[in-house]
């Protein structure tokens, strides 16, 4: 199932914490520092961290499927296409395509002068358009080669949507609002009346969000429709279907509102910190949180569906540097026996154990011709040189653990963890 398209505009971010070291988060979660974008469709749900990586998740399961890393710095925004294939940019200012189960990306942009802030994909998933920090817009086809370019704002690009007619609209730090035809000829123009943050699109209108704390809702041609004021805070994040607007304040204050009339449907009161990152699929709301996790609401009246899509790692957290370095295995490895709900096998009794033989779990056939045993020294040697190198034709993504003493933690905490 593709990916909901169009209105997959994600985290407005602030200038400040783009540059900033994304801060590891405390307690378990997928991702090791704040979420800052989001994609939802019906079955999938792609998140994009600080930490640079991209989580594709079972949106029905609640598990995380792939684990994905090519950007340097954060990842400032994700997208589906309607083939299944997902787009990710980031600081680095570089743009890939992912095909569905790809290792690797299929397509890549170069290193951007400036990093990505927003990104928009036509309906028919012909065109995506990208949007830089220093006011550029490009429109690329779905292989990434460059279709047209254009200085769009005079500062950052703050949100970009494609309309049903194939128009594509964009908001800059410039306070303007620009409707676009597939060249990127001006089709229409507005002065907006305070600094956006983020831009959705409900229908046939836009949804924009502003660093004053309101809502606006305008027209294809930047006429200005209801507005909504939500907040002494900026608003950071917005998302949007033909039905309900989704906003979030910098302090994580969350509001739920007709798409038509802006009239309050439910308001989410401040959790553990901002959200930078909202999505909307059916009738769930996303919002990435600023520990890594992702929480999910009820789109009718905002009540709280459980922090499903962010991993307990905290069952064995036991404050050492290996539980650290476990984090990243957790997503996919509970250490719960017989339990192999997420992506790869429960890591419980992993040692002594030869490999693919946990029952209940369906391995890879070529891994049971390895005649590898689990020990911590092939552990760490799985980790030294990675899964593709040490056990060809594994399911597990390639990743490496390069610090030799983060190795020796993490099957220390191994050993202990998994008895
Ligand atoms: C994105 C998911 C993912 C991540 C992250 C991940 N793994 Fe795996 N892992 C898998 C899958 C899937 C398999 C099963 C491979 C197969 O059957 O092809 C696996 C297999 C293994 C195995 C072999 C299990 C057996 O019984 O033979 C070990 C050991 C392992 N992983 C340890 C780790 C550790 C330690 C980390 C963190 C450093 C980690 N994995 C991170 C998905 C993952």
């Amino acid at each position: 199932m593709a990916l909901g398209l169009g209105v997959l505009r994600l985290a407005a971010l602030v200038a400040a914490l783009v540059f900033a070291n994304a801060a590891l988060a405390q307690g378990g979660a997928g991702h090791a520092g704040p979420v800052s974008a989001l994609a939802a469709g019906d079955d999938t749900l792609v998140s994009g961290g600080f930490d640079g990586r991209v989580i594709v998740w079972d949106a029905q399961a609640q598990t995380a499927r792939r684990v994905l890393r090519f950007h340097d710095g954060n990842v400032t925004a994700v997208a589906g296409l309607p083939s299944g294939d997902l787009i990710t940019a980031g600081q680095d200012g570089r743009v890939a395509v992912w095909n569905r189960d790809g290792p690797a990306p299929a397509f890549v942009t170069r290193h951007g002068t400036s990093p990505v802030s927003a990104l928009a994909v036509s309906a028919d998933g012909v065109r995506i358009a990208v949007g830089f920090w220093d006011g550029t817009l490009a429109i690329h086809a779905a292989d990434l080669t460059e279709i047209a370019v254009t200085q769009a704002h005079a500062g950052r690009v703050s949100g970009l949507a494609y309309l049903p007619t194939g128009d594509l609209v964009s908001v800059g730090a410039d306070l303007r609002f620009t409707r676009w035809d597939a060249t990127l000829a001006p089709q229409a123009r507005a002065g907006l009346p305070d600094l956006p943050n983020g831009l959705a699109r409900a229908g046939d209108r836009l949804a924009v969000i502003f660093a004053e704390g309101s809502l606006r809702l305008f027209s294809a041609d930047g006429a200005l429709l209801p507005e909504r004021f939500l907040s002494e805070r900026p608003l950071v994040a917005v998302a949007a279907t033909p039905q309900t607007v989704a906003a979030a304040a910098v302090d994580g204050a969350l509001w739920l509102l007709e798409a038509d009339t802006l009239r309050f449907r439910a308001g989410i009161p401040a959790g553990s910190g901002p959200v930078w990152a909202l999505a909307l699929a059916g009738d769930v709301l996303y919002a990435g949180g600023a520990t890594g996790a992702i929480r999910r609401f009820a789109t009718g009246d905002g009540a709280s569906l459980g922090d499903g899509l962010a991993v307990a790692a905290d069952d064995f957290h036991d404050g050492s540097r290996g539980a650290e370095v476990y984090r990243a295995c957790a997503i996919c490895h509970s250490l719960k026996p017989g339990d192999h709900s997420r992506a790869g096998p429960s890591l419980h009794g992993i040692f002594d154990r030869p490999i693919a033989s946990a029952p209940g779990y369906a391995f890879s056939p070529a891994l049971s011709a390895l005649g590898i045993v689990w020990t911590p020294q092939t552990v760490a040697e799985l980790f030294e040189v990675g899964p593709d190198i040490y056990t060809p034709g594994s399911r597990m993504p390639d990743q490496r653990v390069a610090d030799p003493a983060d190795r020796q933690a993490l099957v220390e905490f191994l050993e202990r963890a998994s008895r």
